[in-house]
């Protein structure tokens, strides 16, 4: 710990003593002020004449108690019932100043005095940013601020803590892109992706790898919009209801790399330098992306290419259409050493392993049943939802919710061009768990152009680390760097984190009281100011559940109560639709498992029979 002594003051008797002193001198010449004051105030209100001025002339009479000479014509009593009224006054003031000032003074042991105090906060608190919200929103123009609703100024983070009780609700504003860091069982979720999702005044996109912000969103969700779900992996066990085209989307090589992009990630090293291999792989799934999309193949295209590495047709397509360099490269790449081919096709095969995976195929194919396909511009001008659920792992849907991700945001980002640069609505992006599942390879880039084109991510993560696997050292500081909210929670359990994070929340002077005894006896008391870290590394990790600190660009550091969903006003309608959603799902998942085990029953019956 870092500690400076300042003032180190030896004094004989204490080191209050003569302020004790000073403060006895004021308090004796305040009670005798106020005894004349009351005096004073009697004798106007009865309309006497008044006695002598504060001097020593009314020092002297009081000493003798000479009541008629010091108040002619009053009764002293009254005098004292209302000295009584100004001393309790005067003590009420001086409580209330004393207790103000206790809950300001930099605390040794507690942070909150010296984290954001309620002025510091105020920006992010409900009218500021209405305010803001109506300057950035056209549809809010004509409003007046009192009349903005709380979800259409922003995005709610949590309520301000305070020493005693709590402070307003603040909220991140339309321009700020969010980033939260926060263990398991948080309250990542139940408080941060449920309330964004919830309150989003225009379209949502959530991405999760787990059923719980679909189950307790979706039906309030339903009253606004269309409920988009892409469960490909049966997490929340949603029958397909819709199929989305990944490649509908691809027009050039720069469309088609950014989705061999996504299925890269999924091989990608954490140093985020590709080796020969990775940058082979990554190239190969380009070319078959493009030459599927150019042709009006689809995602089954490619992966039957992939499975046969001395196929001639996409460089013959790629040339067909124009993409000269791409065709010979392609050729190129199959004339070479067979090893070498056979290693990049390999590598390409397992970065596209779910595309292997029929099931997941379903959701990105046409379909044989008419259901209707997902337009990712119409969807980002509506107010709908659309909810991504995969598995992690190899072989999971993972790089196809990163796709469409990546699609819906860069259509979001065209439609606010075409709409003066900003959405409006703004679209939200709740990206839980995206170190597993949306795996973006540039989002660090691009969440310094979101902000001002209305596009609010708020990627969620659960440990610094995390993030550092998928972007790389250079990449999550980039990330971290470009998010206007910070939102850290507990369970850092990262020691380098969380001493970035100590010396980021800073460090304060704090008085200590010390006595010691010297040979002969004698105490000796003893006050020095020392420099300390406001939270240090230790007190970081032990956040409690619920807290999280915010790190706002422009704002001191400030401590958050996470507003979980179950404590809100809604909890028992949200509690209602959990419950249906739980039901549903428990439904579909044993009508699986009966077909499943059907299914397992025939093939050892057909077994047995051979
Ligand atoms: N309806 C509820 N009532 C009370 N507590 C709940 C309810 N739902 C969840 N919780 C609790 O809230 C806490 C936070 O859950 P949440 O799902 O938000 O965690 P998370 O940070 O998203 O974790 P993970 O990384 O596992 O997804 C958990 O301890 C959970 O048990
Ligand atoms: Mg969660």
């Amino acid at each position: 710990m870092n500690t400076r002594p300042v003032e180190p003051r030896g004094t004989a008797g204490g080191p209050l003593t003569p302020f004790l002193m000073l403060g006895l001198v004021w308090a004796v010449f305040a009670l005798l002020w106020l005894s004349w004051l009351a005096g004073r105030i009697v004798a106007t209100v009865v309309r006497h004449r008044a006695g002598p001025g504060f001097g020593s002339l009314y020092l002297e009479r009081l000493l003798r108690a000479d009541w008629p000479a010091l108040w002619p014509g009053v009764s002293p009593s009254t005098v004292g019932v209302v000295y009584a009224v100004l001393l309790l006054t005067l003590v009420g003031l001086v409580t209330l100043a004393a207790a103000w000032w206790q809950g300001r003074k930099p605390d040794a042991e507690d942070p909150l005095p010296s984290l954001a105090g309620p002025a510091d906060v105020r920006p992010m608190a409900l009218p500021a940013v209405a305010a803001k919200a109506r300057r950035l929103r056209r549809a809010l123009a004509n409003l007046p601020v009192k009349d903005i609703p709380a979800a259409s100024a922003g995005v709610l983070l949590g309520e301000h803590r305070r020493r005693r009780g709590s402070g307003p609700r603040l909220y991140s504003s339309w321009e700020d892109v969010i980033l939260a860091v926060m263990a398991p069982r948080a309250g990542k979720t139940t408080a941060l992706a449920v309330q964004s999702i919830l309150n989003a005044p225009g379209a949502a996109l959530a991405t999760s790898n787990k059923p719980d912000l679909w189950a307790t969103t979706a039906a309030v969700r339903a009253e606004h919009g269309t409920v988009w779900v892409f469960d490909p992996q049966s997490i929340a066990h949603v029958p397909q209801g819709w199929w989305w085209n990944p490649l509908a989307a691809v027009e050039d090589v720069e469309d088609a790399h950014r989705l061999a992009n996504h299925f890269v990630q999924q091989v990608r090293n954490s140093q985020g330098s590709d080796d020969f291999w990775i940058q082979g792989a990554l190239d190969l799934l380009t070319s078959l992306i493009l030459a599927a999309a150019l042709e009006g193949r689809t995602l089954a295209t490619v992966q039957a290419w992939l499975s046969d590495s001395t196929s001639r047709e996409p460089a013959a397509i790629l040339k067909n259409h124009g993409f000269g360099a791409s065709a010979r490269a392609m050729s190129g790449r199959q004339a070479g050493a067979p090893e070498t081919r056979e290693g990049l096709y390999e590598t390409a095969r397992t970065a596209a392993a779910c595309l292997a995976n029929p099931t997941i195929m379903a959701w990105v194919t046409p379909p044989d049943l008419p259901l209707p396909a997902l337009d990712v511009e119409t969807f980002v001008e509506s107010t709908d939802t659309l909810y991504l659920m995969s598995k992690d792992g190899a072989g999971a849907a993972a790089p196809l919710v990163a796709g469409l991700t990546d699609q819906v945001l860069r259509a979001a980002v065209a439609v606010a061009e075409a709409h003066g640069g900003r959405l409006d609505p703004p679209l939200i992006a709740c990206l839980d768990e995206a170190a597993n599942i949306c795996k973006i390879a540039d989002l660090p880039e691009l969440y310094s152009h979101f902000g001002s084109r209305a596009i609010i991510p708020l990627t969620i993560l659960q440990s610094y680390r995390q993030g550092t696997r998928v972007w790389g050292e250079q990449g999550m500081d980039a990330l971290w760097s470009a998010a206007t909210v910070k939102l850290v929670g507990a369970g850092i359990d990262d020691a380098r984190f969380a001493e970035d994070l100590s010396r980021l929340v800073g460090e304060h002077d704090v008085t200590v009281a010390s006595h010691s005894r010297d040979g002969r006896g004698h105490t000796s008391y003893q006050t020095s100011v020392r420099r300390q870290r406001i939270l240090d590394p230790a007190h970081i990790r032990a956040l409690p559940k619920g807290s999280a600190l915010l790190f706002a660009t422009g704002v001191k550091v400030a401590m958050l109560n996470l507003l979980p969903w179950y404590d809100e006003p809604l909890a028992e309608q949200l509690t209602t639709a959990v419950a249906a959603s739980t039901a549903e799902m428990t439904r579909q998942a044993q009508r699986t498992r009966a077909a499943r085990r059907d299914r397992m029953a025939q093939r050892s019956w057909r077994g047995s029979a051979g």
